[in-house]
């Protein structure tokens, strides 16, 4: 029988969702990758119920993750009905619709038949009546931002969902997504984008039009999949993201081409006395405007480090500087 640790509670900060009532952890756990029905269970429930006893009470899940697609909430949901289940009321558990789930042309993007569907399934996979966060996963240039606003508001009206989010969604289209919900009166309180040292595109007016509409933040992919941590600074390991073949979208080539550079953050990170998993997520609460970082991990000992990023999320201008002129060389 797992029992939390019972100073789960004492080292974890808390950031406030926009200005919403919610907090999350200021470091998350994702299901993207490692929790499918290719991963072993047993390492997945140890990672899950070690992060839970650090105080990770955010975990974020989606329809597809797995492989195969739908594993990773029916893993989640085995170790919640056996493990986590008394501790529910202490869990943020959050999913997505909007990448391919079923053939014909309900299966994928942003119609209200999608996302209405989608939930339901996710729900039952996972074993719960609702979840705390539902996110709409990608734009769909196809349906009006209108009905899909409707079908997630409607998720809140039935129950199903307490909060919504959206991911992947510009600038542009999330001011305008976000007119629909305050129309609507939808608790729309979170964007999940991509963020990391290697990739800054939400500095391109995303992260001011989030501060601007008073919503939070969690960054996914913050290690950039692996690259910004010392993972492949000796090579490719066997076990890593890099070299499985059901992880499409990190490859060899990709640590070939960043490894100067990230040889170089890990000796800025190794002055500050952080390992550079540390300085990149620290590197990313520096400003206080992302609410969480929303890590991936294959094993605890990874999380156990992740953590300690909280520990100096402070950087001085010469910092700052020498991080942004290794990030811009050529
Ligand atoms: N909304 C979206 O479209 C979207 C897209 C992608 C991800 N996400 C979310 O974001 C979550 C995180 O994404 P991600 O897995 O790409 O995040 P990430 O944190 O950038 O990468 C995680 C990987 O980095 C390695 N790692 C983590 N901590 C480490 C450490 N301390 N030292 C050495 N290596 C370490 C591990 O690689 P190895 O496996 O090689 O050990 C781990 O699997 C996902 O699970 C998902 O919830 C959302």
């Amino acid at each position: 029988m797992y029992q939390a640790n019972e100073h789960r509670y004492d080292k974890m900060q808390y950031h406030r969702v926009g200005n919403s009532g919610l907090k999350l952890p200021a470091i998350s756990l994702g299901l993207w990758h490692n929790f499918g029905n290719v991963d072993k269970f047993s390492n997945q429930r140890e990672i899950i119920c070690g992060a839970f006893d650090m105080g990770i009470t955010h975990f974020d899940l989606a329809n597809n993750y797995g492989p195969p697609a739908g594993s990773a909430e029916e893993n989640f949901g085995r170790i919640l009905a056996k493990d986590l289940a008394p501790y529910r009321d202490e869990l943020i558990i959050s999913s997505k619709a909007g990448y391919y789930m079923w053939p014909g042309p309900y299966g994928e993007w942003g119609s209200k038949k999608n996302v209405i569907a989608s939930c339901d399934q996710s729900l039952k996979r996972l074993g719960l009546d609702y979840v705390d966060i539902f996110y709409h996963h990608r734009p769909d240039p196809d349906t009006p931002l209108e009905e899909t606003a409707q079908a997630l508001d409607l998720l809140v009206r039935q129950g199903k969902a307490l909060y919504i989010g959206i991911s992947n969604y510009s600038a542009e289209d999330t001011v305008r997504i976000t007119e629909i919900f305050k129309e609507l009166k939808t608790p729309f309180i979170i964007h999940q984008p991509a963020y990391s040292m290697f990739n800054r595109w939400i500095e391109d007016g995303l992260k001011d039009a989030l501060v601007k509409e008073k919503l939070g933040a969690i960054a996914f992919s913050p290690l950039s999949q692996g690259l910004l941590t010392n993972r492949y600074l000796n090579g490719v390991p066997e076990d890593s993201r890099a070299n499985r073949s059901d992880s499409p979208f990190l490859s060899k080539e990709n640590v070939d081409k960043t490894l100067e550079k990230v040889s170089a953050l890990n000796e800025v990170a190794q002055e500050r006395g952080q390992t550079l998993a540390e300085m990149a997520i620290a590197w990313i609460l520096r400003d206080g405007i992302v609410t969480s970082v929303l890590v991936g991990a294959s094993r605890l000992s990874q999380l156990e480090d992740n953590v300690k990023a909280l520990e100096n999320t402070n950087f001085t201008t010469e910092e700052l500087a020498k991080i942004d002129h290794i990030l811009i060389a050529e």
